[in-house]
């Protein structure tokens, strides 16, 4: 398998200080991190509660990286044009929390943002099939959405692998970019196998947030992502 796409890390601010978020986001950049992921959860969609519109627009000013907002909420629509005021890049959603998943995606790129889906463990693939040319992100879930610092679900490893060969297929005939994104356990043990697998964009929360130095880590992460290259499944 070729590995032309770009690669890109993306620290998840769920494992950063809340106290102290805007040198944490500048810090993270600093440190060469290339997206900022940024959690939404609702108490409804899954069971816990952080930030919203009002954080994003707090931290846009704090650095020019692409902020991906990963929206964990239900219902998803009336939420995407203030995460677009509020300076968000990428937005993506679960497609079990919206009733109009197609109509949800044009939303979200009439809003000036690209736009993608969330894939639960359990969530088929098959979601994505009649959207390709609305996406530009595909997210896969390596835990169950909620919570920071669960442990990489093995068999998100084949899963990819599967995505991996929708979007080849889907570009290899002309369609546009699709970056594939992991999401969920992400650690420097791990990551040579998941880009192996096929992902080229790569959420850490704790593994980057729990360690003093996160030019450390993230050199960490993007060494092993090279060796990922050259490893096959
Ligand atoms: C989980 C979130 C993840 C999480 C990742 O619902 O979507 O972004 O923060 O955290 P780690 O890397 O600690 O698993
Ligand atoms: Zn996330």
């Amino acid at each position: 398998m070729p590995f032309t796409q770009p690669t890109r890390i993306a620290p998840s601010l769920l494992a950063a200080d809340f106290a102290r978020l805007g040198e944490e986001v500048r810090n993270v950049v600093a440190a060469g991190a290339d997206w900022i992921h940024f959690d939404v959860m609702d108490n409804h969609y899954v069971p816990n509660l952080t930030i919203g519109p009002m954080v994003c627009e707090a931290l846009r000013p704090h650095t020019d990286a692409p902020i991906d907002v990963h929206l964990m909420v239900e219902p998803v629509d009336a939420i995407i044009p203030q995460f677009a005021k509020a300076g968000a890049n990428i937005i993506t959603f679960h497609p079990e929390a919206s009733r109009h998943v197609d109509r949800t995606l044009s939303l979200i790129r009439e809003h000036g943002c690209k736009a993608g889906l969330v894939f639960n463990p359990a969530t088929p693939l098959h979601w994505m099939d009649h959207v390709m040319d609305k996406l530009d992100v595909v997210l896969l879930m390596s835990v169950n959405p909620g919570f920071g610092g669960q442990s990489f679900i093995p068999g998100t490893l084949a899963k990819l692998a599967l995505a991996r060969q929708k979007i080849d297929h889907w570009q290899s005939a002309g369609g546009q970019p699709i970056a594939l994104e992991i999401d969920g356990g992400v650690k420097v043990d791990n990551i040579a196998a998941i880009r192996a697998a096929g992902a080229d964009t790569f959420v850490a929360g704790s593994a980057i947030f729990s360690q003093p130095d996160y030019k450390t880590v993230i050199d960490a992460l993007r060494n092993e992502i090279i060796k990922g290259e050259s490893l096959s499944i």
